[in-house]
């Protein structure tokens, strides 16, 4: 069923009203937070980050400018240096840029909104001008299609080499110290990004991981590292905080997987024990059958966002209709800071301008304007 945007405008209604269908605009109780509507600000890169990968102090604006979401998620934020793949991305390992996130945090809250951190390792999408020559890591070392954005442009991405065992699992404690900066820095939570190719998705998926130690092999084996890393977020945060993102069907950067839905069953089974707060999956809603997110919505016993393509139309029908509690939009969001009022009302949208979505300042950031600016 479709639900019109403005069947959930509030209405003075009796306690003996037909209940209505919920909506992008009902409220959500997601764990212990009150989201004011189930729209997601879907978290996306900028690359607008000072020298050390400091947050820009526009960040602060540009996310209070969309804080009438009911939940917003950070562009990917990285949880140490190895693990920076992309110019001018935020990082969450040192003080300097838990500062810079304290600004922004700050004034979200001050304007209302409840904002999470996605933490972020890139893995093989990478670069060895980001590493000071030496190369990327991965589970595997296989060659990746694609190009890395460095500071001398687009440049091919390379093979990368293997991780050592012990190496691993440095790096779940870097996600553990990174979960603890972004609480100090004010956060309400974290999201692991756990799709679109990066080392999460990289360990999950057979076509990225050959190994044939403990991290690799059967699925059990592949889905080890993410799950450490989500033990260790959960150490620091609990599971009410903590949410994870996937993508099944992506296959830039050279992913692909045998069995998909097998994948992404076991992880939302392991994750859904573990409690966790919410899966987003980004996958095409207009994929049709293939897609593997309704089968995680039986599996995942915690909230469900989903993402891709969706418009007002289709997010409140997935509300309507139960195929989802959340629903996160990335570009309508990007080029329209007032989606929920312009979604709520039917008003016309901003266009987006892709050649400022990555890099530059104030243009095509803080100057989408809003209904009536
Ligand atoms: C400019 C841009 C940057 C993005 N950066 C990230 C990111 O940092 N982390 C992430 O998980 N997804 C990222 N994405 C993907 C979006 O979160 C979202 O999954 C995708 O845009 C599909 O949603 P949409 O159709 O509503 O735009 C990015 C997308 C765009 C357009």
């Amino acid at each position: 069923m479709t639900v019109h945007a403005d069947a959930a405008r509030p209405s003075a209604s009796s306690p003996r009203a037909t209940p209505r269908s919920k909506t992008l605009f009902s409220p959500y109780t997601l764990g212990d937070l009150t989201l004011a509507n189930r729209m997601v600000l879907s978290p996306m890169t900028r690359s607008r980050a000072l020298a050390g990968n400091v947050p820009n102090p526009l960040a602060a604006q540009y996310y209070v400018q969309r804080a009438s979401a009911g939940l917003m998620i950070t562009e990917a934020t990285q949880v140490s240096p190895q693990g920076v793949g992309y110019i001018r991305t935020p990082g969450m390992h040192s003080a300097e840029q838990v500062a810079g996130w304290r600004a922004v945090t700050d004034a979200v809250h001050e304007a209302g909104g409840t904002i999470f951190a996605q933490l972020w390792h890139v893995g093989r999408v990478s670069h060895p001008d980001f590493h000071g020559g030496a190369l990327p890591v991965a589970p595997s070392a296989l060659p990746v299609e694609g190009e890395a954005f460095t500071q001398n442009g687009r440049v091919k991405i390379v093979t990368p080499r293997a991780l050592e065992a012990n190496e691993i699992a440095d790096i779940v404690v870097q996600f553990g110290k990174a979960a603890a900066n972004a609480k100090a820095a004010g956060f309400d939570g974290v999201e692991l990004h756990g799709a679109n190719g990066y080392l999460l998705d990289q360990f999950l998926r057979d076509g990225a991981n050959h190994r044939t130690d403990a991290y690799g092999g059967a699925i059990r084996n592949r889905a080890r590292f993410p799950l450490e890393v989500a033990a260790a977020v959960i150490d620091v945060w609990g599971p009410e905080r903590v949410g994870f993102k996937a993508s099944p069907s992506f296959s830039g950067y050279s992913m692909s997987d045998s069995n998909p839905t097998e994948t992404f069953s076991y992880l939302a089974t392991r994750l859904s024990e573990l409690k966790l707060a919410y899966l987003h999956v980004t996958e095409p809603v207009a994929a049709g059958r293939a897609r593997v997110t309704p089968t995680l919505r039986q599996i995942f016993k915690g909230t469900l966002i989903v993402n891709g393509g969706y418009d007002a139309q289709s997010g409140n029908a997935a509300i309507a209709g139960g195929e989802a509690d959340l629903v996160a939009f990335g570009v309508p969001f990007l080029a329209n800071p007032d989606l929920p009022l312009r979604y709520r009302r039917n008003a016309p949208l901003n266009a987006a301008d892709q050649a400022t979505f990555y890099a530059g300042e104030e243009k095509g950031y803080i100057d989408y304007p809003a209904l009536n600016a």
